[in-house]
């Protein structure tokens, strides 16, 4: 089922610091094709605390100038710099908004195409270990988490301290000690944000591995629903899906508790610093006035000041924990993107590639020897030829080895040892898109992309023409079936092609292998029944198909066997028996028993 949350802790990862060098010089590159915009949000930036500063300024000198000496004249001005500035505010903040977003989502759309064309370049064995919810996760939500860094992040936090730092200046210009005053309860607010903080964090990691228990849950009973149903497993799933989806509701109800406990404190903390001023500097205020200012203490203006500037100071020191976190988040993100774009595991192609023009069609097995797990062997010391032209059957109980001798020939792996040759020439010398293109493949399990059927008969020759695709379907009486569908040869195919029938995916992908004609052709065929109208067809399109072709089938049907002018009999990763059916049938040997097990009945 689902795995942990991807932003949570991940086997493997370390505890994520707040700022890595290393790994920012890593995402430069990715922004740094978009760094004009970022220095303009800087710049916005920087104008913008500058406004935000300037306004608590503008109210103290109205006050204190004009406004208590009732000068209307003077005073009037000033209000319209006062709308100017905060109309400058707005601009400035949205600038800085946009410039900055649009900096961040282009380089992470860098990042995003970077991901999925080293995945693309990466060799089976990796997908083998991989799991495929991971692998999402970091072109996904890792992304995403970078994504955050930039719409609230990095940048902005130089613009926070810029701005606090400033505050301070400004405070302590205005009066010491009331400034020392003001700022009592900050340590507080710092231990005690951070506390929260760190509490909010492992809430919302929580959450998030609930969250995507649950996804991943939805996702395996949706597309397996017709077994829930057929094995009337409702309740029991109901039961389990009350257990997950109880589980998120109480761990966003903890984000929420510790949230608010937050905003909570942050806004008692910011209250009393309010009543504190209030308090000490009301007292000088009303000895500026009872002295007429002669013994010092502080004008009304001043006061005012004091308390927008602290209501301002505390919301950006506030928000310093919650960027450090989205730092964190994001720290982790990238060392999981970074780790997955240093893995090198891809096939060794070689730089000067012989050319294989038009092959002939021979190929050899010398001594190949190969293991998915290097301690397991799978297929040992394999040594066959196949003629140009020469139709060969694998046959052999089921985990044999066949599939993966398919497997190597198309270069999804290379052999541990040994070397096959095409035309003579190791495989390994081609380059692996002119051996692919070469070869014909009908896989065991068909395969079908979103698309149409058309689209999907081309797939990987999109040179082949419509008519040649609708052709070679029909030699398969394809299109008797696709005269049913309302869209035709356009109708949509869906996700891996549910919306048609097993007999149809297997035809399909037999038409493709027909429309590429290739000279070589590889040809798992399917262990799952169809109905006996299909597998006739399917019979005759394999005899069709093999026909004048090097060809290697791995059969499970008699009447495919008997069409080959070669058996290979497979047992435990060796070739044990060859011969022509009627030879190995009258052998008697492995073959024979086979046989017998298999097809008693016929
Ligand atoms: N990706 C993989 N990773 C690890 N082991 C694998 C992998 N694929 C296959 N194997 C193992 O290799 C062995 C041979 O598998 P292979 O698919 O070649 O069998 P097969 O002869 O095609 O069987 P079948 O007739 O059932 O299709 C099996 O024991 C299988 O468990
Ligand atoms: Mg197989």
């Amino acid at each position: 089922m689902a795995g942990p949350s991807h932003h949570g802790l991940e086997p493997g990862d370390r505890p994520g610091t707040a700022l890595d060098g290393r790994l920012l010089a890593r995402l430069w590159p990715f922004v740094r094709p978009h760094a004009h915009l970022l220095w303009l949000g800087l710049l916005c930036l920087l104008l913008l605390s500058a406004c935000r500063l300037a306004m608590p300024w503008l109210v103290k000198v109205a006050i204190d100038d004009y406004l208590s000496v009732g000068d209307l004249d003077g005073y009037y001005p000033l209000l319209v710099a006062f709308l100017l500035v905060g109309i400058l505010n707005g601009v400035l903040r949205r600038t800085q908004h946009i410039a900055m977003e649009t900096a961040g989502q282009n380089a992470l759309l860098d990042l995003r195409l970077a991901i999925f064309r080293h995945l693309q370049q990466l060799q089976a064995s990796f997908f083998d270990r991989t799991s495929t919810g991971r692998l999402v996760g970091r072109v996904t939500t890792d992304v995403e988490a970078l994504q955050e860094m930039f719409a609230s992040g990095v940048v902005t936090i130089i613009g926070d301290l810029i701005f606090l730092f400033a505050t301070l200046a400004i405070l302590f210009a205005l009066h010491v000690k009331l400034a020392l005053i003001s700022l009592l309860v900050v340590p507080f607010l710092l231990i005690v944000t951070l506390i929260i903080r760190i509490k909010v964090r492992s809430a919302y990691v929580s959450m998030r591995a609930k969250l995507s228990e649950m996804n991943g849950f939805l996702h395996e009973c949706i597309s397996g629903m017709g077994v829930v149903q057929m094995f009337n497993r409702e309740a029991a799933t109901q039961k389990e899906y009350v257990a997950i989806a109880s589980g998120v509701r109480d761990s966003q109800l903890k984000t929420v508790w510790w949230e608010t406990s937050l905003s909570t404190s942050v806004e008692l903390l910011s209250s009393l610093t309010g009543a504190l001023i209030l308090w000490y500097g009301g007292g000088l205020v009303a000895e500026n006035w009872r002295t007429d200012g002669i013994q010092g203490g502080l004008t009304l203006g001043v006061l005012f000041a004091f308390i927008d500037y602290m209501q301002k100071f505390f919301h950006p020191l506030n928000e310093l924990s919650l960027k450090y976190t989205v730092m964190q988040n994001a720290m982790t993100a990238s060392r999981r993107i970074f780790d997955l774009l240093d893995v090198e595991e891809r096939l060794p192609e070689q730089t000067n590639t012989v050319d294989p023009g038009e092959v002939v069609g021979e190929l050899r097995f010398e001594n190949v020897s190969f293991g998915y797990n290097p301690e397991v062997p799978v297929l040992k010391n394999l040594s066959f030829s196949v003629a140009p032209g020469e139709k060969v059957a694998l046959v052999g109980a089921t985990g044999a080895g066949k599939t993966t001798v398919l497997k190597l020939l198309t270069r999804l792996y290379d052999p541990t040892d040994g070397r096959i040759l095409l035309d003579g020439v190791d495989i390994r010398e081609y380059a692996l898109r002119d051996l692919r293109k070469r070869i014909g493949l009908v896989p065991q399990d068909v395969f079908l992309f979103e698309g149409d059927i058309l689209e999907n008969i081309r797939l990987g020759h999109p040179e082949v023409s419509d008519e040649r695709a609708i052709a070679a379907a029909s030699r398969l009486h394809l299109d008797e079936i696709v005269a049913r569908f309302p869209g035709g040869w356009h109708e949509p195919v869906r996700e891996r092609g549910r919306n048609l029938s097993a007999g149809e995916k297997q035809l399909l992908s037999f038409a493709r292998v027909f429309a590429a004609s290739p000279r070589v052709l590889v040809l798992d065929e399917a262990t799952s029944n169809v109905d006996s109208h299909t597998e006739h067809l399917l019979q005759e399109a394999v005899h069709d198909i093999m026909e004048g072709r090097t060809s290697i089938a791995i059969a499970h049907r008699l009447s495919t066997v008997r069409d080959v002018d070669r058996i290979l009999l497979f047992h435990k990763g060796e070739l044990v028996e060859q011969g022509s059916h009627a030879d190995l049938l009258a052998a008697g040997g492995k073959y024979a028993a086979l046989v017998a097990l298999q097809y008693g009945d016929e």
